[in-house]
């Protein structure tokens, strides 16, 4: 079947990675057919489950629509008229515009209006119920073509907003958005059952997003308070399977290794670096990481754009797999790195 996926036009390069690190991840095979500017229309085998992993996972995402069939303004209504909407729709439906890139002028009411019109003539008992229908007809004008749809699934935005850092029962300045922290771990290739860790775990923003996700979580702090908070955080999200300890990211030791590592070090003034130079402290820690990952296990770490981190890994067994780049502001641009370890 094709999809298309509406991408969250927050930052230009996560959300696209993400999509495909989630689609590896959970061994979805798939082909991007085409990339609209901020809409992937993406060919997966004919599964519902897939589509329900997708909406369960991702965080810079807005709606995955099953794609029908595409057309442009001029025969918009001719293809309308011809589709067999009687195929999708078995009781009731709406219909609704979406306008994204694009500079042309319309209606979207009218056009919702006209379009319902055309669908019905089609079908024999079918009604339009615009408050929650059963058949979610999405219609998606860009400048290149129109995207006409069923929409599957629209990403549920209460989550990252009830879960901000401020509304947890343990807040510290220099906690990650819950959405970066969601995306960092789909960048880690981590799957439901899966450990992953995080060495510098703060008030526990990624470790939340992993066990929502229904990852395995241990993290470790240097700061006793951070554990503490961690901890009760965690709880707060009905995350069971965890385990928290103080301790120093140079010197973790654990009994197997883990699947994945994400993590936002120290660093500036906000973020304790316990005393050690921030660089020292990322190099060693990162030295130390190689050795807690499993060989072909994926690293997601995010420093400030001024730490050079092909000088981080340097002697290590790291690769640097993939970059991004999010402006925080005038003076700080943070750098997501995603390394695999071939150690
Ligand atoms: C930027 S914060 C992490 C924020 C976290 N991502 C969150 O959302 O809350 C970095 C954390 O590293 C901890 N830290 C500093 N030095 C450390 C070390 N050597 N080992 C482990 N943790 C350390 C600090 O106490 C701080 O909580």
């Amino acid at each position: 079947m094709e999809i298309y996926i509406v991408l969250s036009r927050e930052n230009i390069t996560l959300p696209k990675s993400e999509v495909k690190a989630v689609l590896e991840s959970e061994k979805i095979p798939y082909q991007i057919e085409k990339d609209l500017n901020g809409i992937l229309i993406i060919e997966i085998p004919d599964n519902e489950s897939y589509i329900e992993i997708l909406g369960k996972r991702l965080g810079y995402v807005h709606e995955i629509v099953e794609l029908l069939f595409e057309t442009d303004i001029k025969n918009l209504y001719s293809a309308f008229e011809k589709f067999k909407w009687k195929d999708y729709i078995k009781n009731d439906y709406a219909i609704r515009v979406k306008k994204i890139n694009f500079s042309g002028d319309i209606d979207s009411q009218k056009n919702e209006r006209d379009l319902g019109r055309l669908v019905g003539v089609n079908l024999d008992d079918a009604r339009v119920n615009l408050k929650n229908p059963e058949t979610y007809i999405r219609v998606t004008f860009t400048d290149e073509k129109i995207l006409i749809g069923i929409r599957k699934i629209k990403i549920d935005k209460k989550h990252f907003f009830n879960i901000k850092p401020h509304k947890r029962p343990f807040f510290y300045p220099g906690s990650m958005s819950p959405k970066l922290a969601r995306c960092m771990v789909n960048l880690s290739r981590i799957n439901e059952g899966d450990i992953i860790l995080d060495p510098f775990c703060g008030t526990g923003g990624i470790l939340i997003e992993a066990g929502i996700i229904g990852a395995r979580v241990l993290g470790v702090d240097i700061d006793e308070k951070m554990v503490n908070g961690t901890i009760k955080n965690l709880r707060k999200c009905k995350i069971t399977n965890y385990n928290i300890v103080q301790g120093d990211a140079r010197y973790i030791e654990l009994d197997g290794l883990v699947d994945s590592i994400v993590t936002d070090p120290p660093y500036g003034i906000s973020a304790s670096t316990a005393g050690e130079e921030s660089i020292k402290l990322y190099r060693d820690a990162i030295f130390n990481m190689q050795n807690l990952l499993k060989t072909n296990g994926h690293l997601c770490l995010a420093t400030p754009h001024y730490v050079d981190v092909n000088q981080l890994i340097r002697d290590t067994k790291f690769i640097i797999k993939e970059k991004h780049e999010i402006r925080m502001h005038k003076s700080l641009t943070r750098i997501i790195t995603v390394l695999e370890n071939l150690n």
